[in-house]
């Protein structure tokens, strides 16, 4: 059917039309304030109370209950960021954040990360935006002699790396990627059987849990192994737990190490974890979602020993990397495996370059099809602090932690409830669970600062992690006065 359009009228209404949208010099006006906002907002972030104060319900019952039928102007919108959004907002950059692990943010993460929403760029195939991808393999490679990794994770050898959203995404890449190989490809077509199994500590974080559920291996055929005093998994009971499977019909493909659990950072034994997998023919996963940045630092990469033997390995730079969210690097050493695992081709999608074989098509390494240019925010990172910029904030923020534990193991009223081996500290008030949960209430009450919990041993952990962007000595022993503050009220009772 031919649809005949008189253009000429149609350029002609075009041209006298009105348009809705932000011109390029509004966009210039309403950008300067926002940057200058974003900026002043970095400046006091100290004067506002960590852990946001409101209530449930309460940001949206200060929202209209219906969206504006007429655009408004610009400067509205900042305003009610600062009055109604800002009393909702958790301050994760407020150098006063010690809980979980950090989310960090930095002038040039921001920057890159703005840059990237400038572009608008969507890099789903090479041919979408050779950039995106290209500076995307590049910053990956740099990042593996920057971490001491293997150099089969580098693009030019069997492997290569990728950006993905999460941790927990690059987990279930892996899994994905290891089932497919135990099962010689056919689980993708056929689905799952039952008798596919995977391994993790009792301590690995839960997203290997949702994996095992996504993955269709299912939570009991994920085996949670027990862990040695330190909270580090035990390679003997992954040994005897794997051939109790494998006598029982089942077909083991899948084992994760962590380098620094999120409960209390223990590292598990890669190198011994490793020598299982092999035997096995398991999948080697290292997750190294916060501690991995330390291997900036080659006075840590002992922590990861092993790491050369891992299938796949994976960090957030924002999480410790001053690199905004979101952003996972995850690597893998048999870049076949996993493209064999997560492509699919229809014919809208198909061009030349891919055909070609020359270029990497990043749909294929992962889950979704789209994607942003994250790489931008992490060469502007990197660019920004060099090796030696990066290293000396890292160093900075495990001798923090480390001091705040000396003096914990000092204080004859506290106790520490794991080992320190970077820049979480976990421990407790000898008087206690009630006694620890009042210490935490109060000070997460007060604003002055923000900790976390965890259990131990079924005991309530307190958890200080040192890690976010702008921490600095005082803030570390004002957050130890503030804690000693309340501990002493307590017992003042
Ligand atoms: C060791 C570990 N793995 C995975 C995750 C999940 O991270 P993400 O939010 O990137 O999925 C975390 C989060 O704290 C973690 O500590």
């Amino acid at each position: 059917m031919q649809v005949n359009i008189d253009l000429g009228l149609f350029r002609g209404t075009m041209s006298a039309e009105k348009s809705f949208h932000m011109t390029p010099d509004e966009f210039r006006r309403h950008g300067h304030a926002v940057v200058d906002w974003i900026a002043d907002y970095h400046s006091r972030i100290e004067s506002l109370p960590v852990l946001s104060q409101a209530k449930p319900g309460q940001i949206r019952a200060s929202l209209p209950a219906h969206p504006p039928a007429h655009g408004e102007p610009f400067e509205g919108l900042l305003k009610d960021v600062e009055n109604l959004i800002l009393p909702g907002v958790t301050h994760w950059q407020s150098p006063n954040f010690f809980a979980y692990f950090p989310c960090n943010a930095s002038g040039p993460g921001i920057l890159g990360d703005l840059l990237s929403s400038g572009l608008g760029v969507q890099g789903m195939l090479w041919s979408t935006s050779p950039a995106c991808t290209e500076l995307e393999t590049h910053v990956l490679d740099w990042l593996v002699s920057m971490l001491g990794l293997p150099e089969k994770f580098l693009s030019s050898s069997t492997g290569g790396g990728v950006i993905q959203d999460t941790a927990s995404s690059a987990a279930l890449c892996a899994l994905l990627a290891a089932r497919e190989r135990a099962t010689d490809y056919t689980s993708n077509q056929k689905g799952c059987d039952g008798r596919i199994v995977a391994y993790a500590s009792s301590q690995t974080h839960s997203s290997l849990e949702k994996a095992a559920m996504i993955a269709g291996i299912g939570v009991t055929n994920l085996r949670l192994i027990e862990v040695d005093e330190n909270f580090s998994m035990r390679p003997d009971a992954l040994a005897r737990q794997v051939e109790a499977d494998k006598r029982a019909g089942l077909v083991p493909c899948f084992v994760c190490a962590t380098t620094g659990t999120t409960s209390s950072n223990a590292m598990d034994p890669i190198a011994e974890i490793a020598r299982v997998a092999h035997q096995h023919d398991l999948w080697l996963h290292v997750d190294a979602a916060m501690s991995g940045t330390a291997a900036l630092c080659p006075e840590f990469r002992h922590l990861q020993n092993g790491v050369e033997f891992a299938d796949s390995y994976n960090f957030n730079p924002h999480k410790w990397m001053f690199t905004n969210f979101d952003c996972n690097c995850f690597w893998v050493a048999d870049r076949k495996a996993l493209i064999q695992t997560l492509s699919i081709l229809p014919e809208y999608l198909r061009n030349q370059a891919t055909e070609s074989g020359a270029v990497i098509d990043y749909r294929d390494w992962h889950i979704q099809l789209g994607r942003r240019f994250r790489s931008l925010k992490l060469w502007f990172v990197i660019r920004h602090y060099g090796v030696e910029g990066l290293q000396h904030h890292i160093r900075r923020h495990v001798q923090l932690a480390q001091t705040f534990a000396l003096w914990v193991r000092e204080d004859e009223s506290f106790e520490l409830a794991a080992p320190v081996p970077l820049n979480l500290v976990c421990f407790r008030h000898k008087a206690g669970d009630a006694a620890n949960q009042t210490i935490m209430d109060r000070l997460n009450r007060s604003g002055d600062l923000f900790l976390t919990h965890t259990k131990l041993n079924g005991k309530l952990t307190l958890r200080l992690c040192v890690g976010q962007t702008h921490t600095e000595a005082r803030h570390v022993e004002r957050a130890w006065k503030r804690i000693c503050e309340e501990a002493e009220k307590l017992s003042a009772k």
